[in-house]
């Protein structure tokens, strides 16, 4: 949802700005902007509806001579992508410009409060009121310096923010401020990087600060960082981390989309986020924010799994996991519903909210809330230090490496892998999962790496055959059972998100309880059967939907016989313990959506609408 990217340094600051963008561009993608000061302190501002990509055509004077400058991708909230609402935002005096990422949720009071005094808005955003009403702060008191009037106002807004503010006046001189959105400073060499992730500054610097929810900053070369607390303006020590991160992570690598790049990533991801913790010669696995609470989880009355879309998903695999295996009731919840609908939380409840970005509001504020009624939090994030990575009690880093492409692909199969590892360790050590069981599906775990490797390598060619037949569907059903049920909703995800097909996703058993009723030639099917889990019934499925001339995309175990037999397409995966087939199964359902939407032109890594980062409600 919106990346910033503010510098001040010796370089040039367009270069540094655009760059920057462009590895933003993932969080939101419908306009962009920026903002340079020129060395007599002047500010040249350029936005357009549009990619970055669009602004770049449009000519900077200042390109070159800038040193100073800050600018924004959008993800529009508060009115449509248009050049009047992109950011950067100047106030009316036309002395300060803003960048902001998230929702200003008293925007309107304020509006008629500013509107009132003689301001004017040119747009509809929320960020305008902010931007005018730092301006009011100075011109009501001209004691009020520029970083004073920024906190003033902040304490004046509630909703969810990063900011980034330049004043005229104050040149050389950066603010930000933080509270729901994140932001990082990276600090160079005589330089200092502004980001909403580290991803536009890893080339310049390994250090950075994490501005933490309510802080603010004042930054220049001259002063250094000056970080306060925004309700009472406290100081505060700043904690300047190493970056993990390498340039290598955040680019393509020969690939023609972070889509595909991270699809084919996953035998690594899934090997990183089980290593150090899968230890099979050992026979244990070392989680030590399990371990550490594990009479938590072991007296738990209930596990509640909380997260919004593929990581939902996730969840629900999860649920069929711990239930199965550890034997602890589990209930999957969408964070969105479950933090509006008064849900009876006790201090015997283990939440587990599953979020990539680690930044979902609704998944962020149904957390909160679990935790206010005295829930034990446990978090499955992928990005390190994140909002829900710092607010939980313990957690579990996914190691997945950085997810770019929008759609979600690499996170998920590493959510599955770290909720498989929950499982088996809860049920080991509650004694649900013997010992003999455990040893064989640890080392079952620890081969499927090399299990993805092969569908990669097996299906890669054969699925792109398929989806050239698929590039006119109009709708599509994605049918699994156990398991794969939750397997097909992701597959029916996915295929939505980037190509625009409709796609549902059902148990196979309920096709008859309605959606049978759109089955005819024209609907394409895919099913996930494979051999352990429920085969028979699935066998009987595919006779009902081959009954009714439905067109059947079958992905099945190696040597299937009965259900190949009546699919019009056969993809072959390796044989699994049922637990373990939606991760194998996931892989291909991925190539398939990519390939589709790649074949219908869509823009795979940046689907309209969408945003990798949900922040706002
Ligand atoms: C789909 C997708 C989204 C996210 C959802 C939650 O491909 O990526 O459905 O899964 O927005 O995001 P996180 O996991 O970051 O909380």
């Amino acid at each position: 949802m919106c990346g910033i990217v503010g510098y001040t340094g010796f370089q040039d600051a367009y270069d540094i700005v655009i760059n920057g963008l462009r590895r933003l561009e993932y969080r939101g993608y419908d306009s962009a902007g920026i903002v340079l000061e020129s060395t007599n302190n002047k500010f040249e501002v350029e936005k357009t509806k549009g990619k970055v990509d669009d602004l770049v055509n449009i000519s900077s004077q200042l390109k070159g001579t800038a040193k100073i400058g800050m600018g924004h991708t959008r993800w529009a909230t508060h009115g449509v992508p248009s050049d009047r609402n992109s950011h950067p935002h100047l106030s009316n005096n036309g002395k300060i410009a803003l960048v902001h990422n998230g929702i200003i949720e008293n925007y309107d009071t304020i509006k008629t409060m500013l509107t009132e005094k003689g301001f004017t808005f040119k747009s509809e955003t929320d960020t305008e009121v902010l931007v005018n009403l730092i301006q009011y702060f100075m011109d009501i008191n001209s004691d009020t310096d520029f970083p004073t009037a920024v906190r003033y106002a902040l304490n004046e807004v509630y909703g969810a923010y990063a900011i980034t503010v330049l004043h005229e006046d104050y040149p050389g001189v950066l603010v930000v401020g933080r509270l729901g959105s994140p932001l990082a400073i990276g600090i160079g060499e005589k330089e200092y990087f502004i980001a909403s992730d580290a991803s536009p500054f890893v080339e310049f610097t390994k250090e950075a600060i994490y501005l933490e929810e309510g802080h603010m900053a004042t930054i220049s070369l001259e002063k250094g960082v000056d970080i306060r607390t925004i309700n009472d303006n406290s100081k505060i020590e700043p904690e300047i981390q190493e970056l993990k991160l390498s340039l290598e992570q955040i680019e393509k690598g020969g690939y023609e989309h972070f889509m595909l790049k991270e699809i084919f990533e996953q035998p690594k991801s899934i090997h990183d986020t089980m290593r150090g913790r899968l230890l099979v010669d050992e026979g244990v696995i070392k989680m030590a924010g399990i371990w550490d609470h594990v009479e938590r989880f072991k007296n738990a009355n209930r596990i509640i799994i909380i997260a919004c879309g593929t990581s939902w998903h996730a969840g629900l695999i999860g649920e069929y996991l711990i239930e199965e295996y550890a034997r602890i009731p589990v209930e999957v919840e969408y964070a969105s519903e479950f933090r509006y609908r008064n849900p009876i939380i006790t201090d015997k409840d283990v939440v587990i909210a599953i979020s990539q970005s680690g930044e979902t509001a609704d998944t962020m504020a149904a957390l909160k809330l679990a935790k206010e009624k005295g829930a034990f939090i446990y978090g499955i994030c992928n990005v390190v230090d994140s909002s829900i990575a710092r607010i939980t009690d313990a957690g579990s880093y996914t190691h997945a490496g950085p997810e770019i492409g929008v759609a979600s692909t690499k996170a998920f199969t590493a959510q599955l892998t770290i909720l498989t590892l929950i499982a088996f360790k809860l049920g080991k050590h509650n004694g649900n999962l013997g010992n003999a069981d455990f040893m064989s599906l640890i080392a079952e775990l620890d081969a499927i790496p090399k299990k993805i490797e092969e569908v990669l390598n097996t299906t890669h060619e054969l699925v792109q055959n398929i989806a050239k037949d698929f590039v006119n569907a109009t709708n599509f059903l994605y049918l699994g059972r156990g398991y794969n049920y939750p397997a097909a909703l992701e597959g029916a995800l996915k295929l939505k998100e980037i190509s625009y097909i409709h796609a549902e996703g059902y148990p196979a058993a309920e096709m008859k309880h309605g959606p049978i009723a759109l089955i005819d030639e024209n609907m394409p099917i895919v099913i996930i059967a494979p051999k352990k889990g429920h085969y028979d019934k699935i066998v009987s499925n595919v006779q009902e939907i081959k009954a009714r001339k439905g067109k059947v995309i079958a992905v099945v175990n190696k040597g299937d016989q009965q259900v190949s037999a009546m699919a019009d397409y056969v993809i072959e995966i390796p044989e699994t313990s049922e637990c373990f087939s939606p991760i194998v199964a996931s892989v291909p359902l991925q190539l398939l959506a990519y390939y589709i939407a790649v074949y219908r032109g869509a823009n795979v890594d940046q689907p309209r609408n969408l945003a990798k980062s949900v922040t706002v409600e």
